[in-house]
């Protein structure tokens, strides 16, 4: 029988990966953006997830924008928090899994080691307390819910989506021709969403429940970050470190969030390559996007 899915936040960077990658695997898949549902629109989720008798559906939308979280902590709770306390009871009725995506941001950094899934959470700003509301919200409805944890994630529809990423951050000040200060004091775990996209249907293909991390691989600091960038794009641009005491944030942020990946790992799935393999990926998919994005 033909697999079913839904896919909220479907025009999200993770949201095209997993559209596309479903697709690939044989899915029928309806995916939704936005403007075609709203998931603080219980009524509207129910109905999605219902009418097409989805067996999985993956909650892509979210509210990501930490810093202004601090000044509107309910739309960050309204849709990271309350969205999937309404989502989950329409899946239990349905019968479908749910696939909640999460955030490294969980973690308030003091750990300095890449986190396991079964590190003490300890969120640090709005936007974090939201999506760890949002997980247990997801386990508190649901059984057999699955949470997959990221970071700093990167995908070439990031060219024309809203908030975009940091790589496309990095080409812009690039272009600026001034020079670029990142951080090095704040290491994570940035992750391809093509790669999230395919290890996540991984997961769900192995009827996994319960959280996993899918982080970037090794842990890297933006600054180190940046500096692979600027190698993949072929640009040398002047990058100067600089760290959280000077560079200071709305929100605060954990300084050390990379995952471990040593559980997905363990269950059998494929370890994420190189970060610099990942942005070479990265920057042959990109110009396809741009094209469309100019089309
Ligand atoms: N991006 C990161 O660095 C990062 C890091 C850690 C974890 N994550 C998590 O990974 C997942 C995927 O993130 P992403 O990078 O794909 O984010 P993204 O590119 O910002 O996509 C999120 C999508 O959600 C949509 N959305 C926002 N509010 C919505 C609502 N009320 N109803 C329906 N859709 C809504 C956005 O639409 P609009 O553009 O119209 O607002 C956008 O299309 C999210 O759960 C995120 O929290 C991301």
């Amino acid at each position: 029988m033909t697999p079913r899915a839904v896919v909220f936040g479907a025009a999200g960077q993770l949201g095209v990966e997993l559209m596309r990658e479903l697709a690939a695997r044989g899915y029928r898949t309806l995916g939704f953006d936005r403007g075609e549902i709203d998931i603080t629109n219980g009524a509207a989720v129910e109905a999605a997830v219902a009418a097409h008798e989805a067996g999985v559906v993956f909650n892509c939308a979210a509210y990501n924008q930490v810093d202004v979280a601090e000044r509107e902590p309910e739309a960050a709770w309204r849709i990271n928090a309350l969205a999937v306390r309404h989502m989950a009871p329409a899946c239990r009725q349905a019968d479908a899994r749910l696939v909640q995506f999460s955030t490294d941001y969980v973690f308030d950094g003091f750990a300095h080691y890449p986190y396991a899934e079964d590190d003490r959470p300890h969120p640090l700003g709005a936007y974090a307390v939201s999506k760890l509301g949002g997980e247990l919200y997801a386990q508190a409805c649901l059984d057999d819910a699955l949470v997959v944890r990221t970071s700093g994630v990167y995908g070439p529809a990031g060219c024309h989506t809203g908030r975009g990423n940091f790589v496309e951050l990095m080409l812009r000040l690039a272009a600026s021709q001034q020079p670029i200060r990142v951080v090095q004091d704040h290491v994570a775990s940035p992750t391809f969403a093509p790669l999230l996209a395919a290890r996540s249907t991984d997961l769900v293909e192995r009827g996994q429940t319960g959280i996993v991390n899918i982080g970037g691989g090794a842990p890297i600091s933006w600054f180190q970050f940046a500096r692979l960038i600027f190698d993949a794009a072929g640009i040398d641009p002047l990058v100067l470190a600089t760290n959280q005491r000077e560079y200071r944030s709305v929100a605060r942020r954990p300084q050390y969030s990379a995952l471990s990946n040593a559980k997905m790992e363990r269950l059998g799935l494929q370890p994420m390559p190189a970060i610099a393999t990942a942005l070479q990926l990265y920057f042959a998919q990109r110009p396809a996007f741009a094209a469309s994005q100019a089309g």
